[in-house]
């Protein structure tokens, strides 16, 4: 079986209500991360919201705050969601592939992402985006299970569970490689369109 209807099975014993869903990932054991996290960071945002964000895991700030992109690497998307897209925050939806910080902001182990996105799978189930971003290289391998360099596929509209998923750089990465912001602008504007198509 592939590991995406594996995960899906999971995914069906989930509650249909975000309220709910959120109760039973803030107690989740499931994996190691739950021993060292301080906070289970759930996702926020519109729970109708047209737009999701989906990063990798949840850094220091995130893990002290229980919300997700608060830190430095938030304070970009937030500026790419406000002055690109022009749209509040709040307007859209913001999760991560794990929801408890993988210490030292380690890449998230395969066993980890795989025990966790159901409940991801389940959020956009209930949230019902039209249009998916896939934050950096981890964020898109473990939705679609392709290994394709990020840098390959950014901006690229991929059909995704009859959804539009666009993959562009991490906002992290960003700030590492801030001349790769022009390219991560030229994704913003390709999303800024599809809003207004869907
Ligand atoms: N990086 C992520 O991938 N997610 C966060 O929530 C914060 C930083």
């Amino acid at each position: 079986m592939d590991p995406i209807n594996q995960e899906n099975l999971f995914t069906q014993s989930l509650p249909n209500d975000l309220e709910e869903l959120k109760k039973i990932v803030l107690q989740c054991h499931l994996c190691d991360l739950a021993k060292t996290r301080k906070n289970v960071v759930f996702g926020e945002g519109n729970p109708h919201a047209t737009l999701m964000f989906i990063g990798e895991g949840p850094g220091a700030t995130e893990d002290e705050t229980g919300r997700p992109f608060v830190g430095r690497a938030g304070q970009l998307l937030t500026k790419m969601i406000e002055n690109v897209l022009q749209i509040p925050r709040a307007e859209v939806y913001i999760a991560n592939i794990v929801k408890c910080r993988p210490p030292n902001n380690r890449v998230p182990t395969p066993e980890e992402a795989r025990t966790c996105i159901p409940y991801l799978f389940k959020q956009i189930e209930l949230i019902d985006p039209k249009i998916l971003v896939a934050l950096g290289a981890t964020s898109y391998r473990w939705l679609t299970g392709d290994t394709t360099p990020i840098s390959k596929v950014r901006g690229q509209t991929i059909e995704f569970q009859g959804r539009i998923l666009i993959p562009t750089f991490h906002p992290s990465y960003l700030l590492r490689n801030p001349s790769k912001k022009k390219e991560a602008y030229q994704d913003l504007l390709k999303i800024k369109e599809l809003l207004c198509e869907v």
